[in-house]
């Protein structure tokens, strides 16, 4: 069974879409744990109505780089877990390069841009200010840059005239509850792999 280790610090819809993919396509994956920075997150509360195990591991507040004592019970509780991959998914922290040695190409993210435009904080309000006429979101491993790594897919989602940055994120979220899980389900199946900054699947 291909164990993933979820880490989540809102509402957590990207956790409930890969809970029910794999719960549909009836997938030998298994969420073996979700950790998650806020104690209030839905993320949390999600997974244990799943009987997931769910933990609360609180970081400095105003922080967005992990701690290193933080960061140590991070990566030790996912390797107790004997997790294989980790999805961040809406997790507001930034990993450090220690961490991601943890799990050397093993981290992927969900974003809610086409990267490498707007990277960073609500990428959706950045596209709409920007003026583009076409966004979307994208899977990506995680690497020492913010939102920098090998991009594994990505989905378009046109900017209409009227948007708001309420209803053009909820339209990318849709498309993002759709190639997140599938991105994980290639990765589970040994499908992708990494050259340079190119990703291939098979
Ligand atoms: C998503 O928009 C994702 O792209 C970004 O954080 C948000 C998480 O949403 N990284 P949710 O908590 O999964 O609903």
């Amino acid at each position: 069974m291909f164990t993933i280790g979820i880490l989540a610090s809102g509402k957590g819809t990207n956790l409930q879409a890969i809970i029910d993919y794999i719960k549909e396509e009836n997938l030998p994956i298994r969420v073996g744990v979700v950790i998650s920075d806020n104690e209030d997150a839905f993320a949390l509360e999600r997974a244990r109505k799943e009987g997931i195990k769910a933990i609360c591991i609180p970081c400095e507040k105003y922080k967005t780089i992990l701690g290193k004592e933080v960061e140590k019970k991070y990566v030790s509780i996912l390797k107790e877990n004997k997790v294989d991959l980790v999805c961040l998914a809406g997790f507001m922290r930034v990993l450090k390069t220690t961490f991601i040695k943890s799990f050397p190409n093993r981290i992927i993210n969900i974003h809610p841009s086409l990267l490498p435009a707007f990277p960073g904080l609500e990428a959706w309000k950045q596209a709409l200010e920007y003026g583009v006429k076409f966004t979307g979101c994208t899977v990506h491993f995680v690497n020492e840059g913010i939102d920098a790594g090998p991009i594994i897919l990505q989905a378009v989602v046109p900017v209409l005239p009227d948007d708001t940055p309420e209803t053009l994120h909820k339209r990318i979220q849709e498309k993002e509850h759709i190639i997140y899980p599938l991105a994980i389900k290639l990765i589970s199946e040994g499908r992708v792999s990494i050259v340079g900054r190119k990703v291939y699947i098979k």
